[in-house]
């Protein structure tokens, strides 16, 4: 079970296989690719007009294109970590300088700081919404006071994991021009391998980057799948609440095992496992179970992030982590400051 990537763990609907199969045909594989039907659909999907939105080969693909856009060397990038790390690495290439702010030890964002960092001029915020790894969001309310502070820098707001949070900024484009916000079909949609994403931002934002972006950098076939995946979006929003009801369940469980967790709005979850968590994650490799550990960053010591799945793969988990329970003892008889699962504001 691949738990260390935060995929779907099952697949896309068979409605988009099918309509991925009909993209195979040899005449429609032998053209290049035609954006105006789906940026039409994609756009009526997400209540924009097509030309707020610009296709790409998945978020990697947005955040290079927003780099290319609009960064100068030296200019600045700002994030609060840990995140997702793909906005540093473009930015760098571009010229980039990156500055951190971090989270606290209950993993909720450090609003002050990020507004002192404000002042001194900063190019571009970038927020995973909910953050990768920790599933938190940023509050509604911390976001409207940072756009309303720094008018002049670009918010970047990456909701890959929209799905599963159920949350939203597209309605406040029309009122922060500085807003930019992308979508994936990478993750709750179940199509990763086809790379396709967009940004969705106001029409004279998204122009200057489609002019500046790589022609044909979504292929036919991921358009097809993305066109067909939001057709059949029924199936994958029914995906996503089961993925939501099992991630209470592993967060219940996380409690009542003493394992502290932090409560997640994403399809992972990130939880403490104490001094043994790497010994815990290679246990678990051994039973063919991947999840990620994070002890590599020294914020992160002992946690290790594990996406959800479906009821069966999670019995799986839970009775494989059941097993290694002696090791986890360490981590059950620490005193974790983690807010517990079920006090989220
Ligand atoms: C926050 C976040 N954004 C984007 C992505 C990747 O998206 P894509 O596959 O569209 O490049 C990930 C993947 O892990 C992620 O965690």
């Amino acid at each position: 079970m691949r738990l260390d990537f935060n995929e779907n763990t099952v697949g896309c609907a068979p409605a988009v296989v099918r309509a991925l199969r009909r993209a195979l045909e040899r005449d429609r594989l032998a053209t290049y690719p035609e954006y105006e039907t789906a940026r039409q659909k994609l756009a009526g999907y997400y209540g924009v007009s097509p030309e707020q939105l610009v296709l790409t080969n998945g978020t990697d693909d947005a955040m290079k294109v927003i780099c290319e856009t609009f960064v100068e060397p030296g200019d600045v990038l700002l994030v609060p970590a840990p995140t997702f790390p793909i906005y540093q690495f473009f930015h760098e290439v571009a010229g980039g300088r990156t500055e951190r702010v971090y989270y606290d030890e209950n993993f909720r964002l450090p609003l002050k700081s990020i507004l002192k960092a404000l002042k001194k001029g900063v190019r571009w915020v970038a927020f995973a919404n909910p953050n990768n790894p920790t599933g938190t969001m940023v509050p509604r309310r911390d976001l409207r006071v940072m756009l309303e502070a720094a008018p002049k820098t670009a918010f970047v707001v990456d909701e890959a994991y929209h799905e599963f949070s159920g949350e939203t900024v597209i309605p406040w484009i029309k009122k922060y021009p500085n807003l930019i916000v992308t979508r994936t079909f990478s993750k709750a949609f179940g199509l990763a391998a086809l790379r396709m994403g967009c940004i969705i931002t106001n029409p004279e934002t998204a122009e200057l980057m489609r002019r500046g972006q790589n022609p044909f950098s979504a292929n036919s076939v991921a358009l097809a799948g993305a066109v067909a995946a939001i057709e059949h979006a029924d199936y994958t929003l029914r995906f996503a609440a089961e993925i939501r009801a099992q991630r209470s369940e592993l967060e219940r469980w996380f409690a009542g095992q003493g394992i502290p967790c932090v409560p997640s709005r994403a399809n992972f979850i990130l939880a403490q496992f104490g001094p043994n968590s790497p010994e815990i994650g290679r246990r678990l490799r051994a039973k063919q179970i991947l999840v990620r550990d994070w002890n590599y960053d020294p914020r992160l010591r002992g946690f290790l992030r594990i996406t959800v799945g479906l009821g069966a793969q999670m019995r799986v988990l839970r009775r494989e982590l059941t097993k290694l329970r002696g090791l986890m003892e360490i981590a059950r008889g620490r005193r974790s400051k983690l807010v517990a699962p079920g006090e989220r504001s």
